[in-house]
């Protein structure tokens, strides 16, 4: 269950005071929907929030189950002292810097919602690039077989399946918790049958002898001294296995994983078989001259929409 859902569904919070910029209170003035963001947005603002009136909107949105432009099309709309409840406590949530989709409980990515809860990493719009890129490796391919290491909320391992109904994809991941979400984002698109889920390190569980055509991965890539200086809703909500993987194991650059998993994916990939890797700023070159000195032809780097390198393509083609 997300964390949204634990508000929705828990007591109400007599513990948070009315606000008296709401005007409301159990028995008191009704609040509105104006009153509600006019009160928002400064808690927002004073708590360093980057986008305090966006935040604002889509907590009150989530809260009333409305779309964002009905906030605007009815301002004078009064909440009820439930959704007053629930909006305030989402609010005092988001000013101690809890990522959106941990209060929400949900996230959207390649233009679908996925479930996401404080075991997985929020799903990233750069990530969505990697999906794009493996779905342009096997478009030639009838039932191309696909996989996912370090799958998280699944939403790239759910995408992949989606997108290529006739594909299959195995996803693995180090955390229990995570495959447990991800196992409700592949139920909640019906991909039971086609998305196969499978517990352990990187690409150690994957079935052998298959055959992958892609392999793609996100794997993580922040290092232990760059943690501290990460804004707060990275550093003190998102997991830290999804950040910097085990201790120690991302490396003193970050890209240890990456290199574990240029070495791991020959014997997975079948003879042309591509492997596409998520990277972060600064690491694009280090593990595309790490994918050439270890064999992989054509490799290439992709730029995000910021212009940095992020995915580095290679494919596997054994003499
Ligand atoms: C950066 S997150 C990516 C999640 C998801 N694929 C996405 O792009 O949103 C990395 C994921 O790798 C998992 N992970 C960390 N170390 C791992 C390992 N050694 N083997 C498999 N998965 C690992 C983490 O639990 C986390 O879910």
């Amino acid at each position: 269950m997300g964390e949204g859902s634990k508000i929705r569904n828990g007591p109400l919070f007599s513990f948070y005071p009315p606000s008296p910029a709401c005007g409301g209170g159990a028995g008191g003035l009704s609040v509105t929907v104006a009153a509600a963001l006019a009160w928002a947005v400064p808690a927002l603002i004073a708590a360093g929030v980057d986008t305090p009136r966006l935040d604002a909107q889509l907590l009150l949105t989530w809260t009333l189950k409305a779309r964002r432009e009905d906030l605007a099309r009815d301002p004078a709309r009064a909440l009820t002292e439930r959704e007053r409840v629930i909006f305030q406590k989402a609010v005092a949530l988001r000013t101690e810097r809890r990522p959106l989709p941990y209060i929400t409980g949900e996230a959207w990515f390649y233009g679908r919602p996925f479930k996401i809860n404080r075991a997985v990493l929020i799903p990233r719009p750069e990530t969505e690039d990697l999906a794009q890129a493996a779905g342009e490796k096997c478009q030639n391919e009838p039932a191309p077989r696909l996989a996912d290491i370090g799958t998280g909320s699944g939403c790239l391992a759910v995408t992949l399946a989606l997108e290529r109904p006739d594909a299959r994809v195995w996803a693995t991941d180090l955390s229990a918790d995570a495959l447990k979400l991800a196992r409700k984002n592949v139920a909640r698109y019906g991909l039971g049958e086609r998305v196969t889920l499978l517990h352990g390190d990187l690409t150690g569980p994957l079935p052998p002898d298959l055959g992958f055509h892609v392999i793609v991965s996100n794997p993580p890539y922040v290092t232990e001294a760059q943690l501290p200086a990460l804004q707060p809703e990275v550093r003190d909500y998102e997991p830290t296995l999804a950040l910097s993987g085990e201790p120690g194991a991302a490396g003193p650059d970050g890209t240890a994983l990456h290199r574990r998993l240029l070495a791991e994916a020959p014997v997975h990939l079948t003879p042309g078989g591509w492997l596409l890797l998520e990277v972060g700023q600064g690491q694009a070159e280090i593990v595309a001259q790490a994918a050439r000195d270890s064999g992989y032809a054509e490799v290439t780097v992709r730029q995000d929409m910021a212009g940095i390198g992020r995915i580095v393509l290679g494919q596997w083609q054994p003499e």
